[in-house]
């Protein structure tokens, strides 16, 4: 039997990639080089985007798991890796944009109009399963602004539109996934549901903000030390007063399984030597470098945008820069996980871990 030879056109699809930016006019030639690079890097992005989604999916399937094998961690943090990769290098693709001048976008600006990247539902895809909820988006357009926006003129739904909806229906997010699985990590040896595990959780955040309390403690007698005048120590007392108020309220959370998941997230990034924790933190880690490129992503087209149009209206008829600059603000997922960096201890001020030998950990304890 013979087996047909490969072709890589055929694989890769060229000829059908090639037919696709004609624009509006389906007819490339007549296009200038600057709309056409226009078209090609935004459907670069749409390309990567396709790849994130995919990705994320596999994360949240990988973390959906109770238990997640330990193993399968590592997965998990190999696939939020390749997003952060890839969120870099599109960042990077805006670079290519800023070659064009305004006055060459001018030029074929308004046939787009009211078109904007407000438009693609591959980016709301994206902040959908990550974990974004309606509630937390800036109200442009109306509270169904972002939605309504994916729809035709009259009033009917297009493919975007049913793909976002689809998303929206595609539950649980990777925040929640997350959330879920921190709140089944062990601390100080107790599980959830363990007879007594809400008192020892209540015990290590206790034991955690007297670390903080005796911080704050030394950082004023320091001040004191150094010399510093009594308006100057007034300040800092202030400051640190609502540092520890903040700390406080982190740590109450707004009711015991908010608790426990935050008190999961910073007993594994405070005691990220016991060998089990190696990978949760790691895992930790990789979603908010991963977030943190997302940010970097936003806060890049916002800058590549003021260069181009400056702070004119955008097409998609919100404020422009102001509103993109908005949204790398606000539209934070892992704001939790955020929160810890601001809470970490010095070493030494640690509470010592309770049960270090159920991490693996292989040293006397008493
Ligand atoms: C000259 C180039 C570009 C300009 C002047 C521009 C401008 C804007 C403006 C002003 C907005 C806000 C919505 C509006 O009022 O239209 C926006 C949104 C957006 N743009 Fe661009 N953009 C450009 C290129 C790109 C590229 C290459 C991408 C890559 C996919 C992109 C992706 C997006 C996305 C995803 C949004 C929605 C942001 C959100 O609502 O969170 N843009 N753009």
């Amino acid at each position: 039997m013979s087996v047909k030879a490969t072709n890589y056109w055929d694989y890769i699809k060229v000829e059908e990639i090639l037919s696709l930016q004609g624009g509006l006019e389906n007819d490339e030639k007549s296009l200038s080089n600057e709309e056409h690079l226009f078209i090609v890097v935004h459907q670069v992005f749409e390309l990567w985007f396709r790849m994130i989604i995919r990705e994320l999916v596999t994360v949240r399937n990988l973390l959906e798991q109770n238990p997640v094998p330990e193993q399968e961690i590592s997965l998990a943090v190999h696939s939020i890796e390749r997003v952060e990769e890839i969120l870099k290098l599109a960042s990077d693709h805006f670079r290519i944009i800023e070659t064009m001048t305004t006055r060459d976008y001018l030029e074929f600006r308004d046939k787009l109009s009211p078109a904007s990247g407000f438009q693609s539902a591959q980016m709301r895809e994206i902040e959908i399963i990550l974990g974004l909820e309606d509630s937390e988006r800036l109200p442009f357009g109306g509270p169904n602004g972002w939605k309504n926006a994916l729809k035709f003129k009259d009033g009917s739904n297009s493919k975007a539109y049913a793909r976002v909806m689809e998303r929206l229906n595609d539950m649980p997010t990777v925040r929640e996934v997350v959330e879920n699985w921190l709140e089944r990590t062990p601390i100080h040896g107790s599980s959830h549901g363990d007879e007594g595990d809400e008192q020892v959780v209540q015990e290590f955040l206790d034991a955690y903000m007297m670390g903080h309390e005796k911080s704050v403690e030394k950082q004023l007698q320091l001040a004191k030390d150094r010399g510093d005048s009594e308006e100057e120590i007034a300040g800092l007392v202030k400051r640190f007063d609502s540092q520890l108020n903040q700390a406080r309220d982190y740590m109450q959370g707004k009711d015991s399984r908010q608790r426990r998941i935050r008190a999961a997230a910073i007993f594994i990034a405070s005691y990220r030597e016991l060998p089990l924790l190696a990978w949760p933190r790691r895992l930790i880690d990789s979603v908010l470098s991963m977030e943190q490129a997302m940010i970097i992503f936003r806060q890049r087209h916002a800058r590549m945008v003021e260069r181009v149009i400056g702070r004119r209206v955008g097409t998609g008829g919100s404020a422009g820069v102001s509103y993109l600059d908005e949204t790398a603000k606000k539209y934070r997922v892992f704001k939790d996980l955020w929160a810890v960096r601001t809470l970490l201890l010095e070493v030494n001020a640690l509470p010592k871990v309770q049960k270090p030998e159920f991490y693996g950990f292989a040293t006397k304890t008493d």
